[in-house]
């Protein structure tokens, strides 16, 4: 495709998510350049065309290599091996060690408000993981941990079954009607990490299973690339019903279907959510921040580090965000593998 239409495309897109920095990753270096009428030093194509297996070089085992493997990243330049970090750096999220050749995502954005509290500040310098492994500034704080979450009869069931069985005859919003399949969720009742994502497709509508379609199978190989294969974690939706045509959850659905979702995280107590788009990271986090501002920050959800990146689906459309994908998801990776053992 003609380099203009697929950058004006990205641009759009980002501008459509609210993102301000640029991941041009995706886009062949050679015809961006072009396009900005910088033709005259060009780069040698073989150092922007580097595989990930060459710059992978001896650590060939590693987890980037995994999800090149898994297919989740494909022939694009990858960071090289993170520096091991700095006093200085505890309090920012990883940022991958400077390689010259390769254009990585900028530094995560952090909190909106400027004048951070002192104590938000006191915060993130706690965010340092027992083995020294630095993760990422705090986030939004949604609960304590300790309140209960929802009053009335959503939160007396007691059991995952239970849930599922009460969705199935739900008719709190009009989906149920339309709808195949409920689609409540499924896995691991003891899973450490719980993946939320928009609502059910065809597919899932289909089968009653979550993400099973084109999406899911790319999030089961983003899974395995972080050494979970997909039965160990918990999968669902805030929607349990399809929404017509996929159209977005409309406020009074996600209302009506939003204490189930809460209500599986209260049983699961997971180790780690991840928001996997726009509707699950505002829903749990219960803001309108755009999912750009809402990465690479370590949000706490009751007590539960929550972790928010780009949905499956948009990754399939925009390849360009496999890579900051793939940077949260390790963050995840690193907060459960920094966790008390149970
Ligand atoms: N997209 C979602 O958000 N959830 C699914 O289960 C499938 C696709
Ligand atoms: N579109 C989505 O549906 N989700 C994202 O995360 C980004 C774009």
């Amino acid at each position: 495709m003609d380099a203009r239409v697929l950058l004006r495309r990205y641009l759009e897109q980002r501008r459509e998510l609210g993102e301000s920095e640029l991941v041009l990753d995706a886009l062949n270096v050679e015809d961006v350049m072009r396009l900005l009428g910088a033709t005259g030093r060009s780069v040698a194509p073989t150092e922007t065309r580097l595989s990930v297996r060459e710059l992978a070089g001896e650590q060939s085992d590693d987890w980037r290599t995994a999800l090149h493997d898994a297919g989740v990243i494909g022939d694009t330049p990858i960071p090289g091996p993170r520096a091991a970090p700095t006093p200085a750096e505890t309090t920012r999220a990883p940022s991958p060690a400077p390689n010259k050749r390769l254009a990585f995502p900028p530094e995560p954005i952090g909190p909106t408000n400027a004048a951070e509290p002192a104590d938000e500040i006191a915060a993130r310098k706690e965010i340092v993981a027992p083995r020294g492994i630095v993760v990422a500034p705090r986030g939004i704080v949604i609960g304590s941990g300790e309140a209960e979450l929802i009053p009335g009869a959503i939160d007396s069931l007691d059991s995952l079954e239970a849930i599922a069985r009460q969705v199935k005859k739900c008719t709190r919003c009009s989906l149920s009607a339309t709808a195949i399949n409920p689609v409540p969720g499924e896995g691991n009742p003891n899973a450490e990490l719980v993946c939320v994502g928009e609502a059910p497709g065809a597919k899932e509508d289909e089968t009653g299973r979550p993400f099973i379609g084109q999406a899911g199978q790319l999030l089961t190989k983003i899974l395995e690339a972080i050494d979970l294969p997909r039965d160990q974690v918990f999968i669902c939706n805030v929607l349990k019903h399809r929404p017509p045509a996929n159209r977005n959850p409309l406020p009074e659905e996600v209302e009506a279907c939003s204490p189930y979702l809460i209500r599986q995280l209260e049983l699961i107590k997971p180790k780690v959510i991840v928001a996997f788009g726009t509707f699950a990271a505002q829903t749990l986090l219960n803001t309108k921040t755009p999912l750009g501002q809402l990465r690479g920050l370590i949000h706490q959800y009751h007590g539960i580090p929550l972790i928010v990146t780009y949905h499956p689906a948009a990754l399939l459309r925009n390849p360009a965000w496999k890579r900051p994908t793939w940077e949260d998801v390790k963050l995840a990776r690193r907060i459960l593998d920094s966790s008390p053992r149970s």
